[in-house]
């Protein structure tokens, strides 16, 4: 895996094909390896940049008291680091909440959007206090402390039944994060701000997806977002929970193909 100077930080990232710019970012608690279906299916056509946030899969964890705002910052110098100058950005959940950061900062630097599992709203009193007591815990336990619970809500019970391979993956993106950028990032995550303002400010092209039984962004959420974001489309992935690219590659990825040709 590459690795690049990025503000105080070396981040992991992967640069493949060439064309259009398609940039990706990852979830909560996972890493770039999410992202292996969607690299295969699209490096052929695209630009296709993967990275690991920091404190996740192989970047070094930096700054304590992190931001969505840093995280948006670490894009932007990605951005500039590759001479990328405007890219169709991917964000999944936790990717989600920096898209919108970096749209709120940078956003001459976004052609289109990609909003998978996520949604537009900060935490609530109680999904504060819950991040909290999970940051605490994996402090104090490691990262392993919160893999059980974490797989169960990412991923639908068809996955976990029939997909042994995609279940073992989350486990290991999940083993492999710092105890410390997970606390962190749950932090950011906790005192994100809310982007409701910002979504019917949103006129460029966008693609909600989202997985039938994600538990965490439920397809209620995506319908609720479809609605005020004025040039949206948005499509449900089947029998796939929070990731539907990695649950349903195949669907999650003529979703995006479709998309990304009529842009
Ligand atoms: C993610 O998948 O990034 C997280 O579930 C997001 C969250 O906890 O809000």
């Amino acid at each position: 895996m590459k690795k690049i100077k990025v503000n105080d930080v070396k981040l992991a990232y992967r640069d493949e094909g060439t064309g259009k710019p398609l940039v990706f970012l990852h979830a909560f608690p996972l890493n770039q390896m999410m992202w292996d279906g969607q690299i295969n299916a699209f490096a052929p056509e695209y630009r296709v940049v993967t990275f690991d946030w920091r404190g996740f899969g192989e970047s070094e964890f930096g700054t304590k008291n992190l931001t969505m705002s840093d995280l948006a910052d670490d894009l932007a110098e990605l951005f500039n680091q590759l001479n990328i100058e405007k890219a169709t950005i991917c964000g999944l959940s936790m990717g989600g909440y920096v898209a919108f950061a970096f749209y709120r900062k940078y956003k001459e630097k976004v052609n289109a959007l990609i909003l998978s599992d996520t949604r537009e709203t900060a935490d609530t009193e109680e999904g504060k206090r819950s991040r909290y007591d999970m940051a605490a815990l994996v402090r104090s336990k490691g990262a392993n402390a919160i893999e059980k619970t974490m797989i169960s809500k990412l991923l639908s019970a068809t996955t976990l039944q029939s997909l042994p391979a995609t279940v073992e993956l989350t486990r290991a993106m999940i083993a492999q994060a710092h105890p410390e950028g997970i606390a962190q990032a749950l932090m950011a995550m906790a005192h994100r701000s809310d982007s409701s303002d910002l979504l019917p400010t949103i006129l460029l092209p966008t693609l909600l997806v989202v997985g039938s039984e994600d538990q965490l962004t439920p397809l209620s959420e995506a319908k609720r977002m479809s609605k005020i974001l004025k040039n949206s489309q948005l499509e449900t992935i089947y029998n796939a929970g929070h990731l539907p690219n990695l649950e349903r590659p195949e669907n999650f990825n003529r979703a995006i193909s479709k998309f990304l040709n009529r842009l």
